[in-house]
């Protein structure tokens, strides 16, 4: 019996967001919107979650409840085992910087700010020294392939990169978990592979959480699980490997599905047409 307690106590440890039952109701005058309508999820330390399904699903309120930027109507989110509903406003604090890293669709970078300070920005306000800032700003830049463009300021470097700057500013302060809330929405779509590749990256070599959301299944490449939205609540989880496996017979509910399936059928009819006209 000890063996198994041991054994539960470790797989506790590893979870590092819990949500339990999490609704959030909107107030619009007497208009209540329920964006979410009682999520519990569980994800482990180090996993790569997309959190996939279609505009106003729920996906970016569940993000600013996880990311403890809003807070439920009713639930619970756990960082770490901790109800974030607990923390004071210094704690609170600490958490948004130096636990949670937060990317954004639109970059959200500061114009007037080089991208080595963009990214040195949260390391001052968690404390380091100037020289330790920089040293480590450096580094990252240096991590997302963009050394040689630390002075440029955001309106200088094209969208994929000030994302790369979003990413290195994310892991400014080594945090556990990445929270990116359609990071390839601006961008093409080798673009945003890239973007994805490199997320994939920092998940494997600093063994950090990322949770991302997106509408595009193309975008699933580098995600262990997948967490389908749909009308404020959780359609279905699975594993990507699952996923690849439905590819090949189109997934029905998923978007870019049909798409993919309609230019199939255009691929083969075009085949027909050209195996036609060397027949005649
Ligand atoms: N501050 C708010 N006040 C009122 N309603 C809101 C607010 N924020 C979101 N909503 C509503 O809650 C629902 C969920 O919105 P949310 O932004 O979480 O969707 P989403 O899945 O992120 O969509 P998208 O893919 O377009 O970003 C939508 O119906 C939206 O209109
Ligand atoms: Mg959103």
């Amino acid at each position: 019996m000890a063996g198994t307690a041991t054994t539960e106590t470790e797989i506790a440890q590893q979870v590092v967001v819990r949500t339990k039952d999490v609704k959030k109701v909107y107030k619009m005058g007497k208009v209540e919107v329920h964006a979410l309508k009682g999520i519990t999820v569980e994800i482990e330390a180090g996993e790569y979650i997309s959190i996939m399904g279609p505009s106003g699903s729920g996906k970016t309120t569940l993000f600013n409840m996880v990311g403890a930027l809003d807070k439920p109507t009713s639930g619970q989110v756990y960082i770490d085992e901790v109800d974030v509903a607990q923390l004071d406003a210094y704690e609170l604090a600490w958490l948004r910087c130096r636990k949670i890293g937060y990317i954004f669709q639109t970059f959200n970078l500061i114009p007037v700010m080089s991208a080595l300070e963009n990214v040195t920005l949260p390391m001052t306000f968690a404390g380091l020294t100037t020289d330790e800032a920089r040293n480590k700003g450096m580094d990252l830049l240096d991590q997302v392939g963009l050394a040689d463009r630390y002075d440029h300021k955001p309106f200088e470097l094209s969208g994929g990169q000030q994302q790369r700057v979003a990413i290195a500013r994310a892991m400014a302060n080594s945090p556990s978990i990445i929270l990116a809330d359609e990071p390839t929405g601006n961008l093409d779509l080798a673009t945003g592979k890239e973007i994805i590749q490199l997320l994939g990256e920092m998940n494997r070599k600093e063994h950090v959480t990322i949770i991302t959301a997106t509408h595009d299944i193309k975008m699933l490449s580098a995600s262990d699980r997948i967490v389908w939205m749909r009308d404020g609540a959780l359609a279905k989880i699975e594993r990507r490997e699952n996923l690849d496996i439905q590819i090949g017979s189109i997934e029905g509910d998923a978007e870019g599905g049909v798409e993919a399936s309609l230019r199939g059928t255009g691929e083969r009819e075009k085949e027909e047409s050209t195996d036609e006209s060397a027949e005649q």
